[in-house]
């Protein structure tokens, strides 16, 4: 079959590999009909290089058709339609049953001290191969895919994989009060779609902040009051306008929606990258103004809430030796909470959105349909977000 295969930093190319068959009982193996490109592969094609081995399959984003299944898979059957949630799970033991599946004391990858496996995503989690590919091995497959009806098109629900459970835990994390305030930090695929679920989940006001002019506007269309990073002098005078709008308090909870990924040394060098579409005037400034550090998002998102209030981490980091700015979390008494999402934890609540009327406008939320084949363009373009590139779904 054919598979986006990752060969090293910023170098995946489309291959053929070896089918994948039934190995357990538990098995299922799935003809992927799409299958989405997410900020967290993002991180594999850069930074995270260094827990990449040349040939791994990457992706985690997919859904598609059964096409067989192990004898101790008794609820799917060949022709059922399905989502895969991105991480494997058991369902039955203890982490599972309190809803923490990414956690799942089954599949977790001991030998590197790791939760759950993931699909696509590095030997840290287990190397498994991932979903951008013609056919996927699901192990667990007793729990983990999610049947869904025939008839709407795959974008309908396709999210449920990853973009809307992430989402969601990241609103439900943040804890806020109804009509409260929510200030998401990124507007990639997963702020973006944080933002749609405050609004239907009852938040009063949702702030939006970025740097990327298409991505700004797209919250703004659907009502977030949208902060363009560029035009702050420094993160102070972001977090007062901010604070200008609730009352001189800062927001009930700030989500980081931005992760490792816009800093770190080997990210300042992306994001100037990035900042390359940008005029000179700007790009430059830029990097000088913000700390281009890893955390700066996190550290804004602490600034930024108002005292007593939640942060709710999404955004995916992999540092270990960054100091936290413990001296104000503990006086502004904040609470932050974070990890993975647990899909299934979720996604029986999210379905019931997924309607003809599409509240969180799944249906038009990718911004480029590609065919596989052109994978190593789908990359380069979600990296340097050319072409308004906030979200891509392969066909294979
Ligand atoms: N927790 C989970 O289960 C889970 C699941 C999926 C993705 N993620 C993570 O969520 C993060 C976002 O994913 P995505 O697909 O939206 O990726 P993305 O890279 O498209 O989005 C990140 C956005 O942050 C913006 N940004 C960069 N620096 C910023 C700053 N200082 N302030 C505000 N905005 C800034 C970028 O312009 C970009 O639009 C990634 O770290 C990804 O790994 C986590
Ligand atoms: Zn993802
Ligand atoms: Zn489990």
């Amino acid at each position: 079959m054919r598979a986006v295969t990752w060969q090293g930093r910023r170098d995946v190319r489309v291959e053929n590999v070896p089918d994948p068959r039934i190995e357990e009982p538990t098995d299922a193996i799935i003809r992927i009909t799409s299958t989405g490109l997410c900020g967290s592969d993002l991180h594999l094609y850069e930074v995270l290089t260094p827990f990449m081995t040349p040939g791994d399959i990457l992706g985690h984003e997919p859904m598609g058709v059964v096409e067989e299944v192990g004898a101790g898979v008794p609820d799917l059957q060949a022709g059922d339609r399905v989502v895969v949630p991105f991480q494997i799970a058991c369902g039955n033991c203890w982490m599972c049953l309190t809803g923490l599946q990414t956690q799942c004391e089954t599949t977790q990858v001991g030998s590197e001290g790791m939760g759950a496996a993931l699909f696509g995503y590095t030997r840290l989690y287990g190397a498994v191969p991932g979903a951008q590919a013609e056919y996927l091995r699901v192990p667990q497959a007793q729990y983990g895919p999610i049947k869904v009806p025939e008839g709407p098109p795959d974008d309908r629900f396709v999210y449920l994989s990853d973009v809307l459970p992430t989402a969601w835990q990241a609103v439900a994390y943040a804890g806020i009060p109804q009509g409260g305030s929510i200030a998401v930090l990124g507007l990639g695929p997963i702020g973006d779609m944080a933002c749609r679920v405050a609004q239907v989940k009852g938040a009063g006001r949702v702030f939006g902040v970025d740097l990327v002019p298409e991505r700004l506007a797209r919250a703004r269309e659907r009502g977030v009051e949208t902060f363009d990073l560029r035009s702050f002098h420094d993160e102070k005078e972001l977090v007062t306008a901010i604070r200008d709008r609730t009352d001189g308090r800062g927001p009930d909870a700030v989500i980081d929606a931005v992760g490792t990924e816009a800093h770190g040394s080997a990210a300042a060098r992306m994001m100037q990258n990035a900042s390359a579409m940008l005029p000179p005037k700007l790009s430059g400034p830029l990097a000088e103004r913000f700390s281009i550090d890893r955390l700066a998002a996190l550290h804004t998102a602490i600034e930024l809430v108002r005292r007593g209030g939640t942060v709710s981490v999404t955004g995916v980091y992999g540092g270990t030796a960054d100091p936290m700015p413990m001296l104000t979390m503990f006086d502004k008494q904040i609470q932050m909470r974070m990890g993975q999402a647990n899909v299934r934890r979720w996604s029986d609540e999210i379905i019931p959105y997924l309607t003809d009327e599409d509240p969180l406008g799944v249906e038009d939320f990718a911004t480029h349909r590609m065919p596989l084949s052109e994978a190593p363009h789908a990359y380069e373009m979600f990296q340097q977000k050319r072409d308004g590139a906030v979200k891509i779904l392969m066909q294979p």
